[in-house]
């Protein structure tokens, strides 16, 4: 499949965009501070939090899971059996698991992961979801693919 262009400047902070690209979802989120510090908080909460199982490009195997902090590119299926998680990225306590800060929730058998698409402890999913390849064109552009 070809790469897909994605202007960011569109985008609202907090917001999410969903591309396609190889007949795939793409998450596209443009992170506040305050969810890159929940990031920070649940750390402990998470399987891997490290990403060591690399489903992300070397570049994108940091805290943050991306290039730039401010932005999260994700593959949009769950790592359990492929349905596409939703985007909740503020959950008001005990709307789920207590603990769950918010982030994505399958909606197949509820596997839950962080703003960074790290999966939860204790859920289907296996591994945290995928990062695409992806580069900068310019500060705003990307070129998923
Ligand atoms: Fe997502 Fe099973 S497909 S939890």
């Amino acid at each position: 499949g070809a790469p897909v262009k994605v202007n960011l400047s569109k985008l609202e902070p907090g917001q999410q965009i969903v591309v396609e690209w190889r007949g795939k979802p793409v998450f596209v989120v443009r992170r506040t501070p305050e969810m890159l510090k929940e990031i920070q908080a649940v750390d402990g909460k998470v399987r891997d939090p490290g990403s060591d199982k690399s489903e992300q490009p070397d570049y994108a195997k940091n805290e943050y899971r991306s290039v730039k902090d401010e932005f999260l590119i994700l593959v949009g299926l769950c790592t359990h059996l492929g349905c596409s998680p939703k985007y909740l990225p503020e959950v008001k306590p005990m709307e789920f698991d207590a603990g769950w800060k918010g982030g994505y929730h399958c909606p197949c058998h509820g596997s839950k992961f962080d703003l960074a698409g790290r999966v939860y402890k204790g859920v289907p999913a296996p591994t945290n979801l995928e990062v695409p390849p992806y580069s900068y064109e310019s500060d705003s552009v990307i070129i998923i693919g």
